[in-house]
């Protein structure tokens, strides 16, 4: 296993606050970088403390492009449930990011394969400098589901069950999320420089511990971050519980 920086956090407030002075001086050492962030519950203190901080004069926080994650497929441009709208309203427009600045997926392309290799195309001729990530409680990263190879690139997938019904409420109901979406792969994901991971709350502990502390397996797509460069994890003490003994 690689040196991994675990970073304990006390409360909501400094997961926010840390993590924002992570993401901060990273952008304050590395010129215009390629990095990715992911959607859900837990990066949201986080954004809200970047935006904040943005608004208050820190203006070098919007120097960086931005690649998306993952997407659901079949979404038109500008659905505000797509993944690209939801980053756009909690960090990518308070923080005035180019549209060209943006490298997102066409949810509703007409081939969808060509779409993928379109934004595979484009990882492979760049440098990820930091990948921002946080992971499901069944170890999906992005929508690389359990089995997913870790040779997996840039590929549309069917979302798993689990998935499905961790993201109902988004969604407002179990029939109404969609079954297929689009993910950066596994290989694209280990290729990044430098790795965030954030982790908030007790129904993260198992997987973080079926992560780092089992070997390293595809039935865990989490699990390719033993041997990650450069990666830290900010995370809470119920979090972090059962790998900081
Ligand atoms: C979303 C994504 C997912 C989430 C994961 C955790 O872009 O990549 O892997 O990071 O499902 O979601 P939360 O933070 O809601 O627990």
């Amino acid at each position: 296993m690689n040196n991994i920086n675990f970073v304990s956090v006390d409360n909501i407030d400094d997961f926010a606050v840390i993590s924002a002075d992570f993401f901060s001086d990273f952008l304050q050492k590395n010129d215009n970088p390629l990095v990715i962030l992911p959607t859900g519950f837990t990066p949201l203190p986080f954004y809200k403390e970047i935006v904040k901080r943005y608004k208050a004069g820190e203006k070098y926080l919007n120097k960086f492009k931005y690649l998306a994650l993952d997407e659901y497929v079949g979404l038109c441009d500008g659905d505000y449930r797509s993944f690209s709208s939801w980053l756009g309203r909690e960090i990518l427009d308070p923080l005035s990011i180019d549209i060209k600045d943006r490298i997102i997926f066409d949810s509703d392309a007409a081939d969808i394969d060509k779409e993928c290799k379109r934004i595979d195309d484009i990882v492979s001729s760049s440098v990820i400098n930091l990948a921002i990530i946080g992971i499901g409680e069944n170890g999906h990263v992005g929508f690389n589901e359990p089995k997913s190879s870790f040779s997996s690139r840039t590929r549309k997938v069917f979302l798993h069950e689990k998935t499905i019904k961790a993201n109902a409420e988004y969604w407002g109901g179990i029939d109404k999320v969609p079954k297929e979406a689009v993910t950066l792969g596994l290989a694209n994901l280990k290729n990044a420089k430098n790795t965030l991971l954030l982790v908030y709350g007790k129904k993260k502990a198992k997987i973080l511990k079926e992560s780092f502390c089992a070997p390293v397996s595809e039935d865990v797509p989490s699990s390719y971050l033993q041997n990650q460069p450069n990666l830290t994890v900010i995370g809470d003490e119920d979090a972090l519980a059962e790998i900081m003994i």
